[in-house]
């Protein structure tokens, strides 16, 4: 099985041709304003787009954004997304009010060499996410019509089963763009043979999400360090009462399960910041991670929990990280994640950060990106790829 990349299309020689590139422009949106409030995602697929539009290929970008039901709304559309990815290619893009409709046609035939489209979000169509094989198809079809070639660079979406995803390069010579491509590398290197010790840090709210990689995690890794709101769960696996914490009781004996096989692997908060209620200023104290008051929730690890953790970090090789340690929107909470954080940017370890949400908080707690090894941008993603699951929109590309 191979992969073509981007330097494959380049090398056939793109100029004139119009390329489809998927995306995954998905950034969080402020609720009140709209804004966009972390603009990583459009960063990322810049260089592929600007290989392409240097080749003086037309370039039809295309991605979904949040979840809306398969038909257009409003507070979901990419017309933001359009502005700022102008802004940071320094050229006009050319936005189409539909995805595969007269604006998108008409739009993809006004292109020229050298210049780039945005379509609307994929989701305002309901072939886009179908589960029946044909709806899908019979969208892939209408994208598939709108470009020669297509370049997938959407990693934080290849774990969907999606049209834009799965069925459009099955219509299309297709290949991997240079994100996907150095994701793909990136945690090729943590499945095959990591540099030891491998310490790997989750956060994040739901153990439901995660157990999958943890099963998978724990026979690979040295040390498996739990933080955010997932912790409260494995702490009453332990027989702590935890409050109003966020708590998965379905889950506790599975948790108990896991901290039975972990063989000491797993390491749990010994203190957390609990607080009266889930507000930037509500009243809170650290406390011991055995005594959480009976009215209080955890809201982040404590300041011992946060130097331990450094000292499981300190002396690793390869570190992946993937979920905040506590509400870090609020700052108030958002201590453990700064202090996990610049604790893996200490170690001389080859680091990865996964995930929408540990992405967005590195750049929103102001650290500097270039002391990561890899920021990837794919949450869900990335623990699918390390779950050792096949990814859909990687299949599709082999050939
Ligand atoms: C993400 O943000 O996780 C990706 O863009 C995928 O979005 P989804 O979880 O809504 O499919
Ligand atoms: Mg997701």
């Amino acid at each position: 099985m191979t992969i073509r990349n981007l330097d494959d299309l380049l090398a056939e020689g793109v100029s004139g041709r119009r390329v489809l590139v998927r995306a995954d422009l998905n950034v969080p949106l402020d609720k009140q304003t709209g804004k966009i409030t972390d603009d990583g995602r459009i960063r990322a697929v810049l260089p592929t787009l600007t290989a392409l539009t240097g080749a003086g290929a037309k370039v039809v970008v295309f991605s979904h954004l949040g979840r809306p039901k398969g038909a257009p709304d409003p507070q979901f559309s990419l017309r933001p997304v359009a502005a700022r990815l102008g802004e940071l290619l320094g050229a006009q893009v050319r936005f189409a009010e539909d995805t595969v409709g007269e604006s998108a046609r008409s739009t993809v035939d006004a292109l020229a060499d050298g210049e780039v489209a945005l379509l609307e979000n994929l989701r305002f169509n309901s072939g886009e996410t179908s589960k029946d094989e044909a709806e899908r198809g019979a969208f892939a079809d209408q994208l598939a019509a709108l470009g020669e070639a297509y370049v997938d660079d959407a990693f934080g979406a290849v774990h969907r089963k999606h049209a834009s995803v799965f069925d459009v390069p099955a219509r299309l010579p297709h290949v991997a763009g240079r994100l996907v491509l150095r994701e793909v590398e990136v945690l090729a290197k943590l499945t095959g043979e990591p540099e030891r010790p491998y310490v790997v840090v989750l956060g994040g709210s739901k153990v439901s999400d995660k157990l999958a990689v943890i099963e998978a995690l724990l026979p690979k890794v040295d040390r498996l360090l739990i933080g955010g709101g997932m912790c409260f769960t494995f702490l009453k696996a332990q027989g702590h009462e935890v409050g109003t914490s966020l708590l998965e009781e379905e889950m506790v004996e599975t948790c108990r399960g896991l901290l039975e096989r972990a063989d000491g692997k797993i390491v749990l908060p010994v203190d957390v910041v609990a607080a009266d209620a889930f507000a930037p200023d509500a009243a809170h104290d650290t406390v011991r991670a055995d005594a959480i008051p009976s009215h209080r929730l955890g809201l982040d690890i404590g300041p011992e929990t946060v130097a331990g953790f450094a000292a499981a970090l300190a002396d690793a090789k390869t570190i992946f990280w993937n979920g905040p340690m506590g509400v870090f929107e609020m700052a108030a909470f958002a201590n453990g994640t700064r202090g996990v954080a610049e604790a893996i940017t200490k170690a001389d370890a080859f680091s990865v950060v996964g995930g929408g949400d540990s992405a967005a908080a590195v750049r929103a707690l102001g650290l500097d990106e270039s002391s990561f090894g890899h920021i990837s941008t794919g949450g869900g993603a990335s623990l699918e790829y390390l779950e050792g699951k096949t990814l859909p929109g990687i299949a599709a590309l082999e050939d």
